[in-house]
């Protein structure tokens, strides 16, 4: 199973990636080769304009047409996703998930927005043909919180929800 990860924070030190690392190494020791997408580090220009036939844009492009299973995390911002997600999502076909699994993740700074996940990102994801959008993860501030050696810890509900993410009916 190849699985490509999202990463949807405009921020270099990001919570949501913490929650994508994590779900990436649980995935990496069930045997899932699994990739990893950084949409900040992308060509900005490139991302705004919709430049397709930028390398930048065509490798990430292909890297989503490669995997069969997604994992998408987003900080919430003003109640949705993060723009730098949108950008990106708004680059890809129609049909760009077609037969895909994909699991939603999100941190956001407190439990307000949550349902972000399902009202707005969802649809989005459905929009654009993924086969099986799994019940997303979606952690506070509060849950992911820094160490001293500059990296992020999840608290114990949030690193189960990540052990059994994949447990549920496809
Ligand atoms: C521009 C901006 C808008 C935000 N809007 C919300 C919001 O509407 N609801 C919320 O719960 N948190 C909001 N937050 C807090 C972030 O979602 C939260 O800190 C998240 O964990 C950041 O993820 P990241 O570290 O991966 O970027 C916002 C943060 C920023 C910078």
């Amino acid at each position: 199973m190849s699985v490509l990860l999202i990463a949807g924070s405009p921020a270099e030190r990001s919570r949501s990636a913490a929650l994508l690392d994590e779900a990436g190494r649980r995935l990496t020791r069930r045997g899932a080769l699994v990739e990893r997408l950084q949409i900040r580090n992308l060509s900005p220009q490139a991302l705004l304009l919709a430049d397709l036939g930028h390398p930048s844009i065509a490798s990430a492009v292909r890297s989503v047409a490669q995997a069969d299973v997604l994992v998408v995390a987003t900080p919430v911002y003003k109640a949705a996703y993060s723009g730098v997600l949108k950008v990106f999502l708004d680059l890809l076909s129609q049909t760009a998930l077609q037969g895909k699994t994909v699991l939603p993740l999100a941190t956001g700074g407190s439990a307000n927005h949550m349902l972000a996940l399902d009202y707005a990102l969802r649809p989005v994801l459905q929009s654009l043909g993924a086969r099986h959008i799994l019940s997303g993860i979606y952690a506070t501030d509060a849950q992911v919180t820094p160490t001293d050696d500059g990296a992020y810890q999840l608290n114990h509900e949030i690193s189960t929800r990540l052990t059994t993410a994949w447990d549920q009916p496809k």
